[in-house]
């Protein structure tokens, strides 16, 4: 197999990074993806930098077993506490985050503004992304707030609802998301409440954009898969999905995130049966 056919290797905690697969897959329908959603140890949101640093070490080691030619880690909590580890531990294919293509995106577009970020506990806490948004432009103002409910919630199914309503209206009433001029969805779970969080600002009469980051990585790793001249020639999909414990109702979940029929399979990595 010449490397240009070789899959895009995507994971996740768990589901929510399959956003980030659907739209690469729609702006790259000729690459085949390989996702691996770590269902046993998900939520990372809470888990400690060393833990994730090392469950996604494993990870991407099954990705390259599986000949990926490239990684993306599409979650922002393993990003924020694993990209610089897990791009030392990978030798020979680019590891690509969530975080550097929006702090590039925002710190272009959006020159004297201030812009509200929402995430895990783990992403907020790690200042990644004020950080760097600050050293690529200092005129930029970044408000954060940890939203640790959120991601349980979708993942339980929970949104376009009364529930999901009430939850999402009371983060988004907070003082440091008032007056900003766009909203980062720091969890690659929250594309699925992107509507909900419009609506509110909307009745607000607050004019906010929201970024989704799904679409900006999936550019991201269409430029760089173009630079290593490794864009697949040919269509090449039968895609995979692994998860490290199987369970039905994430097989069922999977739908609300990738759209059509995903076949989980059970791949293990920790659990010595
Ligand atoms: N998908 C993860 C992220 O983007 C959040 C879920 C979790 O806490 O594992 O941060």
């Amino acid at each position: 197999m010449s490397k240009t056919e070789q899959a895009i290797g995507i994971f996740d905690s768990g589901i929510g990074g399959l956003t980030v697969a659907s739209a690469i897959q729609k702006l790259l329908p000729n690459e085949k993806i390989i996702y691996f959603g770590d269902t046993a140890h998900v939520p990372y949101g809470d888990k400690s930098s060393s833990a994730i640093q090392f469950y996604s070490e494993k990870i991407a080691d099954f990705l390259l077993s599986k000949k990926c030619k490239l990684i993306v880690i599409a979650c922002n909590t393993a990003s924020a506490a694993a990209r610089k580890s897990t791009a030392e531990h990978v030798k020979n294919v680019v590891v690509l985050n969530v975080i550097d293509p929006v702090v590039d995106y925002v710190s272009t577009h959006f020159n004297k503004s201030t812009i509200g970020l929402i995430g895990t506990k783990g992403t907020i806490n790690s200042r990644v992304y004020p950080k760097a948004i600050q050293k690529k432009n200092s005129k930029i103002k970044t408000n954060s707030l940890a939203t640790p409910l959120l991601a349980p919630m979708i993942e339980e199914g929970f949104f376009n609802n009364n529930i999901s309503k009430t939850v999402i209206s009371a983060y988004l009433e907070k003082s440091s998301l008032q007056n900003i001029d766009a909203l980062i969805l720091g969890c690659t779970h929250y594309p699925l409440i992107q509507k909900e969080i419009e609506t509110v600002y909307k009745k607000k009469k607050q004019k906010v954009k929201i970024l989704n980051s799904a679409d900006i990585v999936a550019q991201y790793v269409k430029e760089s898969l173009k630079q290593q001249k490794l864009l697949a020639k040919k269509s090449t999909p039968k895609h995979e999905f692994f998860v490290s414990d199987y369970t039905s109702s994430f097989e069922e979940s999977t739908k609300i995130f990738f759209g059509g029929k995903v076949k989980l399979k059970e791949v293990d990595l920790w659990k010595s049966k």
